[in-house]
């Protein structure tokens, strides 16, 4: 098929690839741009491990076409940190056990993410909805929900403190 220019801001830079338009954002991700950090499990909207914000809201990278992201904003796992400085969430993943084997990680932490932009003070209830298209072949939700909840909770401290 005829590739395509795109233009679309990612994690806060503006890029313009030259790339088949009906291809997966997913595929342009990892394959084109070499950002790794977000996985691939299903390949067909199932299981969340591709999870990336799309103008703030998460979505399955391996459903958007590539021609949808023009002029839009894309925010993958590789924004969340800077060198050695991670963020609040992903921290709090490590803290509390909330990683296995790590497949799933990437797509919680962006979904986790995505609600608290929104939400600093989610219920459990609501870290649950959130969290409710991310697949854990380990079985390792309950750290995972706690973990959201002590980011939620390191995040409104920080901000008390500034
Ligand atoms: S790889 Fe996209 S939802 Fe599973
Ligand atoms: S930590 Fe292994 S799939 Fe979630």
């Amino acid at each position: 098929m005829k590739k395509q220019t795109i233009n679309f801001e990612l994690n806060g830079e503006l890029v313009e690839v030259h790339t088949e338009p009906s291809g997966s954002l997913l595929h342009l991700l990892r394959g084109q741009l070499g950002l790794l950090g977000t996985k691939e499990g299903c390949g067909e909207g199932e299981c969340g491990a591709c999870t990336v914000l799309l103008d703030s809201q998460p979505v399955n990278a391996c459903l958007i076409p590539a021609a949808k992201i023009e002029g839009k904003q894309v925010q993958t796992i590789e924004s969340l940190s800077n060198g050695d400085t991670i963020h609040p969430l992903q921290e709090s993943f490590v803290e509390k056990g909330a990683v296995q084997c790590g497949f799933c990680t990437p797509g919680m932490v962006m979904s986790a993410y995505a609600l608290l932009k929104v939400n600093q003070d989610p219920t459990p209830v609501e870290v649950k909805e959130a969290i409710s298209g991310n697949l854990c072949r380990c079985s390792g939700y309950k750290q995972i929900e706690e973990a959201v909840l002590d980011a939620a909770e390191k995040i409104d401290q920080g901000s008390r403190e500034d």
